[in-house]
């Protein structure tokens, strides 16, 4: 459910008619839907009224500050993944008590800087890890709040390169050793151990590999139990999907009932990390087409955006709607829609039935407001987007386009080659 929509012809978000933003704040850009991404944060959240729960928002599937705040005043928490999600998880006024820092490779630095902060835990994922977390906690006088992520082995049947929870991939301790883990990180005299992490993967369209994960992961916790290692919070990670094209992934009500059910027993508040669900259906990318044109062998729309403003048709090959900002009555083409990069991996629709576009005409590229920006980058030296946020019939800047300056800040020439 979102609040991209035509009237008379014309596509809305909100109340605002987007060629209007297009004609402000100029081509490409992001549009975020702010009642959308309320809606959507409400809906989770509220799923999980029963139960003690904290639902921190994935800050990696979209960082934008305004967002942040957006979910920070609704009483969300942040799940961080680097030192500068966690700079801007502060920034945008989160209780650092409400915030999570999970993730294969942190640094000394980002450690110190977390511990300084004053999160609520630190989701760790190696031995060697969980001795830097010990041992950086120790110099600074304080214990280190953390939960072990643990790889429960469960396939979430999703694209393999958003697969977390199988025992090849390189995240979370397996589950096999997990119980020997624990029990060195409880003898370690910096370390408060005070829950269990697991995260099987992404875009999951079925409920059963998260039911299937929480029941392994309610073995260990039992069997901790038994040993004297109590578990105040269980961290049962994001990864619910949402329709790109034709899926039909559970809604957020369906996975709460299936999770509560299977943990109505235990005691303790139960974390959430969604991403994907919150904002992905709240963003689109806005585009301007730039030429057409017809080789004996296929058709092919060339906008101002490309796979360095979004990458994941290019990476996962993923599915993105298309749709033209003003519906005329145009006869529809079977094409390709592929930016100006340097590379043929660069499309972001392919072999797609769509309306003709002609030059000059408004393209929206649907589902765009997860891992959209937040993947977006530099390649081809073209200056980031700008991103605006719809709220009613009014519309509001939350970050500037690029300029070339922006390009080089930070770059030098050096003295020999002057
Ligand atoms: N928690 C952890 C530990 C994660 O690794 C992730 C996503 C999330 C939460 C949020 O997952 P979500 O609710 O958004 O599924 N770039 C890919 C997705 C990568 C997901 C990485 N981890 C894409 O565009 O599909």
């Amino acid at each position: 459910m979102h609040y991209f929509h035509y009237k008379d012809g014309d596509l809305y978000c909100e109340e605002a008619p987007i060629v209007t933003i297009a004609d402000s704040v100029g081509t490409p850009f992001y549009l975020y839907s702010h009642k959308t991404l309320v809606r959507h944060f409400k809906a989770f959240d509220s799923a999980f009224e029963k139960v003690r729960h904290l639902v921190c928002y994935s800050v990696k599937a979209n960082s934008n500050l305004a967002l942040l705040r957006i979910f920070v005043k609704l009483g969300a928490g942040l799940d961080v993944v680097s030192g500068g999600e966690l700079f801007r998880a502060l920034k945008s006024g989160v209780d650092p008590k409400k915030v999570v820092f999970s993730g294969v490779g942190k640094t000394e630095e980002e450690i110190e800087y977390a511990l300084n902060s004053g999160i609520l835990m630190f989701n760790a994922e190696s031995s060697q890890e969980l001795a830097r977390i010990d041992e950086i906690a120790g110099r600074l006088g304080t214990r280190a709040p953390v939960a072990i992520r643990v790889n429960p082995d469960i396939d979430p049947k999703t694209h393999p390169y958003i697969a977390t929870g199988l025992r090849e991939n390189k995240f979370g301790i397996d589950f096999n050793l997990s119980m020997k883990e624990y029990i060195f990180a409880n003898g370690l005299p910096h370390i408060e151990i005070i829950g269990v992490d697991c995260h099987i993967g992404s875009q999951l369209i079925e409920l059963q590999p998260f039911v299937e994960a929480l029941r392994r992961v309610k073995e260990l916790i039992h069997v901790l139990g038994q040993r004297g290692i109590g578990i105040q919070y269980l961290d049962l990670g994001g990864g619910l999907g949402i329709t790109y094209k034709d899926e039909v992934p559970p809604h957020p009500t369906e996975y709460a009932n299936a999770i509560v059910e299977e943990a109505s027993d235990l005691d303790y508040t139960l974390i959430f990390e969604p991403g994907r669900v919150i904002v992905g259906n709240a963003g689109i990318l806005v585009s301007r087409v730039l030429y057409t044109k017809e080789t004996g062998e296929k058709n092919f729309v060339i906008i101002d955006a490309g796979m360095n403003d979004l990458i994941r048709p290019s990476l996962y090959g993923s599915f993105q709607g298309i749709l033209p900002v003003a519906k005329g009555e145009e006869e529809e083409i079977v094409a390709d829609v592929v930016g100006p990069i340097c590379e043929s991996g660069d499309f972001i629709a392919k072999d797609r039935r769509m309306p003709k576009f002609k030059p000059g005409d408004l393209m929206a590229v649907m589902s765009a407001g997860a891992y959209g920006f937040s993947m977006s980058s530099n390649y081809n030296a073209r200056p980031k987007v700008c991103e605006v946020l719809a709220r009613g019939d009014r519309f509001h800047l939350i970050r500037e386009r690029e300029s070339y300056d922006d390009l080089i800040r930070g770059e030098r020439i050096p003295d020999f080659l002057e």
